[in-house]
């Protein structure tokens, strides 16, 4: 089985301790460090903002996942960018030029993701997938950590894998809710290539081993 790229979700960490958190991470086989920022408006919840990115950043020795659950991703992305973003994804559904904002994101030299909630066909992304670097395929409703994942997540990750392979696109496929060991083999069949886990990671008992685990299933 193809290895997976593994995002731990930062959403989950002990934010009083979040140097010790982010260390862990620096110190784990995580690839990536997933940073989900809510607004309250795009989501019916509010996570932290740009000080807090910042301040991980300063511990982070991994590239930055950034994941936008925010309206109008347009008039914050450069101040992402700023506080250390490598990967900055914003939603489908929030984006009315998502053409637009995806050159934006490249043009500050961040490679530019584009998220979808769990009722959007991956259909919609068809006419410009060459221009995007990640889908991050919503496999909850985003807003919250710990949720359900969705079971139809795989049918959609088929779905979008082919459209990416008959455009010869190099497209990344990101899963973001409720992954854990049962579910992450079967993701990774069906051609997903990033794993986001919060819950799953900082709420075992060892989540060092826990994301070596998910990065061997
Ligand atoms: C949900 C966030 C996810 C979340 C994942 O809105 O986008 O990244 O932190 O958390 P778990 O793995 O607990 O579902
Ligand atoms: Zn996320």
């Amino acid at each position: 089985m193809r290895t997976p790229i593994i995002a731990p979700s930062v959403l989950a960490a002990d934010f009083a301790n979040i140097q010790r958190d982010v260390e862990m991470l620096n110190a784990s086989d995580a690839d990536w460090i997933h940073i989900d920022i809510m607004d309250g408006v795009f989501v019916p919840n509010i996570s932290f903002g740009l000080p807090v990115m910042k301040a991980i950043n300063e511990h982070a020795t991994k590239p930055l996942d950034v994941h936008l659950m925010i309206e109008k991703p347009e008039n914050y992305v450069e101040a992402f960018k700023k506080a250390g973003a490598e990967i900055i994804s914003v939603h489908y559904e929030a984006c009315s030029h998502l053409h637009r904002n995806l050159q934006q994101i490249k043009a500050l030299g961040c490679k530019a993701g584009v998220a979808i909630n769990p009722h959007t066909n991956v259909q919609l992304l068809e006419d410009c997938i060459g221009d995007i670097d990640l889908v991050c395929v919503m496999s909850v409703n985003p807003g919250f950590g710990g949720q359900k994942f969705i079971e139809n997540t795989y049918k959609k990750v088929r779905q979008l894998k082919e459209i990416i392979s008959d455009a010869n696109a190099t497209t990344l496929i990101e899963i973001d809710g409720g992954v854990n060991k049962e579910n992450a083999p079967k993701l990774i069949e069906a051609g997903a290539d990033v794993l986001v886990a919060g819950s799953f990671v900082f709420n075992s008992e060892n989540p060092i081993d826990t994301i070596s685990s998910l990065k061997s299933v």
